[in-house]
């Protein structure tokens, strides 16, 4: 059986320098390890992570309890206020935010100091666009849908500085800034979206048109992994959506030659190996 696996499949370059950074940190560091927040939306390796030692923390209460270990910065990004915070408490800070990240909040720095208002579109709840707020000094705007976009109102004069989250619909990015710009504002426009989302959807739809069944490997709310799937299914009617092996059930009564593989972006490497050697030599 031939088997094409995507090499966007899995995580992002942030999301797998986060877990990477977390793993050093275990075999280096001195003392107790925590992460500010999961360090990636996935399960099985938060709990192999917690088994090595490494403690999740999910306020900024359970962080000011704190009097010694490493603290990590998963590649979301916090906003200032968390590093000041950890800096009192004393503990060691180990950043992992993703650099893409960074450059937004540095970008947002910038722009204020410049005597812009910041705009970000995006989700106001998704802790990345609250780590970006968190490095304004005024409070920064958010804009997730076209509706809000029509209301959003500045008094004239008002200078502005969009940019978005990473993950944002690059389409809908453009919808939301058409409608802002035709109000009549001195804006800049900075679009922030990372291309690793594209890329990987572009890939796995390439690789479904070309393969006789595709496996698409993702956690079963995984919004992003969904979206990979129909990507996959209007290519490849064969197409299988699993959460790891186990749930492998290849029809192999059809005549299967050439099997695709794609995995959603909190899906760790290792069960996409699992699931490759698995096809590899099973068929
Ligand atoms: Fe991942 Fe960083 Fe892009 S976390 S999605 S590579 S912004």
């Amino acid at each position: 059986m031939e088997v094409r696996l995507a090499k966007t499949a899995g995580f992002c370059f942030g999301v797998r320098r986060a877990v990477d950074t977390v793993y050093e940190q275990v075999e280096q560091a001195e003392g107790p390890i925590y992460t500010y927040g999961p360090i990636v939306h996935n399960e099985t390796v938060v709990q192999e992570l917690e088994e090595k030692g490494v403690k999740v923390l999910n306020s900024e209460e359970e962080l000011k309890s704190l009097t010694s270990g490493t603290v990590i910065i998963r590649a979301h990004g916090v906003g200032e206020k968390v590093y000041e915070l950890l800096k009192q408490q004393g503990v060691n800070l180990v950043d992992a935010t993703c650099p893409f990240v960074k450059k937004i909040h540095r970008i947002a720095r910038k722009e204020e100091a410049n005597g812009r208002h910041i705009l970000i579109i995006g989700n106001a709840k998704h802790p990345e666009v609250e780590g970006i707020r968190g490095w304004c000094e005024k409070p920064a705007y958010v804009v997730e849908s076209l509706e809000e976009a029509e209301n959003f109102a500045l008094p004239m004069g008002e200078k502005l500085c969009i940019v978005s989250q990473t993950t944002f619909n690059y389409n809908k990015f453009e919808d939301i800034v058409e409608i802002i710009s035709k109000k009549g504002y001195d804006i800049i426009v900075l679009n922030t979206i990372c291309s690793a989302t594209e890329e990987r959807q572009t890939e796995a739809r390439e690789i479904a048109s070309d393969v006789d069944a595709m496996i698409v490997i993702g956690g079963s709310h995984s919004s992003n992994t969904q979206k990979l799937f129909e990507i996959c299914k209007k290519e490849c009617e064969n197409t299988y959506y699993i959460q790891s092996l186990d749930d492998l059930d290849l029809k192999t009564s059809q005549s299967i030659r050439c099997v695709g593989i794609t995995a959603g972006a909190s899906t760790p490497n290792k069960i996409i190996e699992e699931v490759q050697k698995h096809v590899r030599i099973k068929f």
